[in-house]
């Protein structure tokens, strides 16, 4: 049995889940041979009560990144933990990460990690669907035409929510407390949060060194309780949707609310869930849809993207 030595950054929503599920696949990891330390968890607040295995190594000082060979990011925010990250990185250790803003707006400093396959971030896109995946493996054999998706859980649960009479601000604050919104949540409900994604997405489909500044976006804040409402007694939907397509002058990326035929197969997923329809020349169109906020279904992504990491497995490589 190896000792793989590991440190999680953050300790919330995302970070407290992936806590518990190392210690639900314990006995997976050791059927492939490892032992999972966990030499620290860096949060703000150390001394805070949290819903946390015993033992757990809370710490405010991240020293303990010294004794990792891998580490899972589960903070948010982009400088602070690029500025962790960039040494842990620098000396040849891999990172698995579910922070899109980072991926999205650092992608100059991370992409040569991310071609070396030393970045896995399967929890950075529909969270605990696998996009990431087939997206950097086997969708690649297919010439990309277009992908249209739903990638933020918070706005569609707003949107959801908005079909059945509640009001914008209560729909907000109810997905706070679900744990699906970023902070701040002008993140989510302005369409950048859902950017960062698409950002992510084109590296993989269009150009590996997509631009986050080349997608044009609006978000959901003008959206009224009467638009929804009109919408559906039209046997119609609002979704913020992101789009990517080829067109005859180059790439095309936007995030807008989009009124769309109830029977769209973007509407078909609940309130929290992400989908989208994916097409390539010779795959035709795929659909894909599942959870795409929240702590556990976060969790399983990254813990996902562990277990690659301990089999021996690249992370995510995006287009050269
Ligand atoms: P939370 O706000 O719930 O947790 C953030 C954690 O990071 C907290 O434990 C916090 O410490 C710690 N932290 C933040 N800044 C610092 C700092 N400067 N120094 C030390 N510790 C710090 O966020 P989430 O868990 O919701 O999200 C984490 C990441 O996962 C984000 O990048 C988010 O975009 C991404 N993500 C989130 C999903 C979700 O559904 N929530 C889904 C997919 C991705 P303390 O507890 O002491 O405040
Ligand atoms: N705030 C994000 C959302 C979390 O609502 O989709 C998952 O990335």
């Amino acid at each position: 049995m190896r000792s793989v030595n590991i440190g999680l950054l953050g300790c919330g929503t995302v970070g407290a889940n992936v806590l518990t599920l190392l210690e639900r696949r314990r006995p997976l990891l050791e059927s492939v041979g490892v032992r999972v330390n966990v030499a620290g968890v860096l949060v703000r607040d150390a001394s805070r009560p949290r819903d946390v295995p015993p033992g757990t190594p809370l710490t405010a000082d991240p020293a303990f990144l010294n004794e990792c060979a891998v580490v899972i990011e589960a903070m948010g925010g982009i400088d602070g933990p690029l500025a962790l990250l960039r040494p842990f990185l620098a000396s040849g250790r891999s990172v698995i990460t579910a922070n899109k803003a980072l991926l999205a707006e650092r992608w100059d400093e991370l992409r040569g990690y991310a071609l070396a396959g030393e970045l896995y971030y399967e929890a950075s896109v529909m969270a605990g669907t696998p996009i990431i995946g087939p997206m950097s493996t086997v969708l690649r054999a297919s010439e990309f035409r277009r992908l249209q998706a739903v990638l933020n859980g918070t706005c569609n649960y707003i949107l959801t929510q908005m079909e059945g009479g509640r009001s914008y601000q209560e729909a907000l604050a109810e997905a706070q407390a679900l744990g699906y919104a970023e902070d701040p949540p002008t993140l989510d409900v302005g369409g950048f949060d859902t950017a960062h994604k698409l950002a992510v997405l084109a590296r993989f489909c269009a150009d590996g060194d997509f631009p986050y500044s080349a997608i044009r976006v609006r978000g959901i804040e003008q959206v009224t309780l009467d638009d929804v409402q009109d919408a559906l007694r039209n046997g119609e939907r609002i979704k913020l949707v992101a789009e990517l397509r080829r067109t005859p002058g180059g790439w095309d990326a936007s995030v807008e609310p989009r009124r769309l035929p109830g029977t769209h197969a973007l509407c078909t997923s609940g309130a929290s869930r992400n989908a989208m329809v994916f097409e390539g020349e010779e795959c035709g169109e795929l659909f894909f849809a599942g959870g795409g906020a929240g702590g556990m279904v976060t969790a399983s992504a990254m813990m996902g993207d562990l277990l690659d990491y301990l089999i021996g497995f690249p992370g995510h490589v995006p287009l050269h």
